[in-house]
């Protein structure tokens, strides 16, 4: 398993961080996005989002689940990205229910799932990438990337 570490000291360096990621990334490519409340999961999918081009403002879908942005740049077979977080979803059927393995599994959407412990039994069989934040007692923040 594949690993590496960056530390990451400011909210523009997360988006510059996030930017730099899109650039690596393919169409069906699952990014699961760990850390505490507050880490920078969201920042850190603001910054990919911008890398891929996406013009509308990326807000927290904590309320809706899920939330899907076209991506007009032909960047490695990516044509959406979707936003996934499941913090205040009950269990892995409500997400079921709203059609993410719809997504997931689609070959030229890019996943980016916040709090993607709920999802582990749908991915079991799947490659993902995790990035785990780590907020520093200096308000830093640690991004550990390891690919399954
Ligand atoms: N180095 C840094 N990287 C990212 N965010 C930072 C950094 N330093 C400070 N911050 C601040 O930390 C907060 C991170 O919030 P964000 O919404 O990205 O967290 P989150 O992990 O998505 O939280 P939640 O679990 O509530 O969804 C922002 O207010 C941001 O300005
Ligand atoms: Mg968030």
């Amino acid at each position: 398993m594949k690993s590496e570490k960056h530390s990451i000291a400011t909210e523009i360096a997360m988006l510059h961080f996030g930017e730099s990621l899109a650039s690596q990334c393919m169409g069906g490519d699952i990014i699961l996005l760990k850390g505490d409340l507050g880490a920078g999961k969201t920042t850190l999918a603001k910054g990919i989002a911008k890398g891929l081009g996406v013009q509308d403002v990326i807000t927290s879908p904590t309320f809706t689940y899920m939330q899907v942005y076209p991506v007009n740049t032909t960047q490695k077979g990516i044509s959406q990205l979707v936003h996934i977080d499941t913090y205040r979803a009950e269990d892995v059927q409500t997400l079921r229910n709203i059609g993410i393995e719809e997504f997931l599994f689609d070959k030229k959407t890019l996943s980016l799932v916040e709090w993607p412990e709920k999802i582990y039994p749908l991915i079991k069989d799947t490659p993902y990438k995790e990035i785990s934040i780590e907020h520093t007692k200096d308000n830093k923040r640690i991004v550990s990337i390891t690919q399954n």
